[in-house]
């Protein structure tokens, strides 16, 4: 669902600078919960959203804590989220109109989703310590299935066409989002 792979450099400077990224990846896994019960602040009488956005909600702040617990175990302290260029980028990129905004925001949270699952799958293959790998091996595996699930929902609610369009043109800007940051120690 991803149009580019991330740049091979990205890797070497999260290893390097691992406990950056864990504060950042602590921070995406919180406001992963925080997008899905937003959705559900937004659209309480769309009854599949409200189911699924509610369960995922669970589980991103389950993700939350085994990250937080990770980061302890390790004597980091959580620091304040010092925001995303990246997702206030893509966010920026949204339509106004009620009509097309929902169908936006389950697409553009599926896209960042499909690009976490990309980005910890290349922690999982660049880890050295086994549990650790394994540990992100897991979520790059569940964050693909929140990929799906989100366009999955937007297909469910959408015009399909205008659907799949759309998502190619989310996919589109998130390669070009991508290519404008710089490579830092972070998830995305
Ligand atoms: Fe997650
Ligand atoms: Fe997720």
């Amino acid at each position: 669902m991803i149009a580019t792979k991330t740049d091979p450099r990205w890797v070497g400077v999260a290893l390097e600078r691992f406990d950056e990224v864990l504060v950042d990846h602590a921070h995406c896994e919180k406001k992963a919960a925080a997008t899905a019960m937003a959705l559900v602040a937004s659209y309480p009488e769309r009854e599949r959203l409200v189911r699924r956005m509610s369960a995922l909600a669970i589980e991103e702040l389950r993700h939350f804590r085994a990250v937080h617990q990770l980061m302890r175990a390790r004597g980091i302290v959580l620091t304040r989220d010092e925001g995303d260029a990246y997702v206030k980028a893509l966010l920026q990129c949204m339509g106004h109109a009620a009509e097309t905004r929902m169908i936006d925001r389950l697409l553009v949270s599926g896209v960042i989703e499909a690009r976490s699952h990309e980005r910890l799958g290349l922690l999982a293959d660049a880890l050295d310590d086994p549990e650790l790998a394994a540990f992100y091996a897991n979520l790059s595996r569940v964050e693909a299935g929140h990929a799906d699930l989100f366009v999955k929902l937007a297909l469910h609610y959408g015009k399909p066409d205008e659907t799949r369009a759309r998502l190619a043109e989310w996919v589109k800007l998130e390669a070009e989002i991508l290519a404008e940051l710089p490579i830092r120690p972070r998830i995305h």
